[in-house]
């Protein structure tokens, strides 16, 4: 059982006081009856809620784009190490059930980060096989020059483990800030990538998964659903244009 308006506003992507001006305006019916109360309680296995005479269809899994603030850790349980987690901070209408970080940021790098509760999604944009891009921002402590360029785009040695070929260009002008796509996800990968070249990443932000940009109004530590036509992005590549 849940919440209506909490049903409508994520099946629909709109704020929870939409949901409830929606149900208000008489918009909102439930099997075949007029819905008068936001906090009425739904059946997602067996009610029929309709919106201005379209059915709303219940998609099981959901899908949540957060920006990462500082400081928290990128799992579903902190609780070994007492450290908040992204899924600690969601706001209390978005928590449910299952729901985890697919894939990780570091305590300190700051940005996208989905969050959901369908682990075979999750196993897919995962899949060293499947190659999702990740785009990254970093903030370095002296700029990099082409030989650091020539190393990520042919694949750096890491600890003697040959990384993919990386896209890295200035996001500025004097190459202290840098734009990373990575094909993958070592540990630690970009911040032992450039200091391998002498260079500390001060600050590291993600800033798209596949095609999909963090959306530039979420502040740090805010989160919003993610559509299905938002998810089909994450898997087409989109940075590294003819660097494949
Ligand atoms: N590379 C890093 O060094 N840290 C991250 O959080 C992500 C990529």
């Amino acid at each position: 059982m849940e919440r209506l308006d909490k049903f409508l506003s994520r099946e629909l992507n709109i704020t929870r006081s939409e949901s409830k001006s929606l149900i208000k305006s008489g918009a909102v019916l439930v099997n075949s009856a007029p819905a008068r109360f936001a906090d009425m309680k739904i059946n997602t296995d067996s009610d029929c809620v309709f919106v201005n005479g379209n059915e709303i269809t219940y998609n099981k899994f959901v899908y949540i784009m957060m920006n990462k603030p500082k400081g928290v850790i990128s799992s579903s349980d902190g609780r070994k190490t007492g450290e908040k987690t992204v899924v600690d901070i969601l706001p209390a209408e978005m928590k449910r059930k299952n729901l985890f970080p697919a894939g990780r940021l570091d305590k300190d790098t700051t940005g996208f980060v989905l969050i959901t509760d369908d682990g075979a999604f999750a196993h897919d944009i995962l899949s060293p096989k499947n190659h999702i891009e990740k785009t990254y921002i970093a903030q370095l402590d002296k700029p990099f020059d082409s030989s650091v360029v020539y190393d990520f785009e042919n694949g750096m040695e890491l600890n003697g483990k040959k990384c993919m070929p990386a896209l890295l260009e200035s996001a500025c002008g004097d190459n202290t800030k840098a734009k990373i796509v990575l094909k993958q996800g070592m540990y630690h990968q970009i911040k032992r990538m450039f200091k391998k070249h002498g260079i500390t990443v001060l600050e590291l932000k993600r800033v798209a998964m596949g095609a999909l940009q963090l959306d530039k109004n979420l502040a740090p530590g805010q989160a919003k659903y993610i559509s299905k036509d938002e998810l089909s992005l994450v898997k087409s590549a989109h940075n590294m244009g003819d660097f494949r």
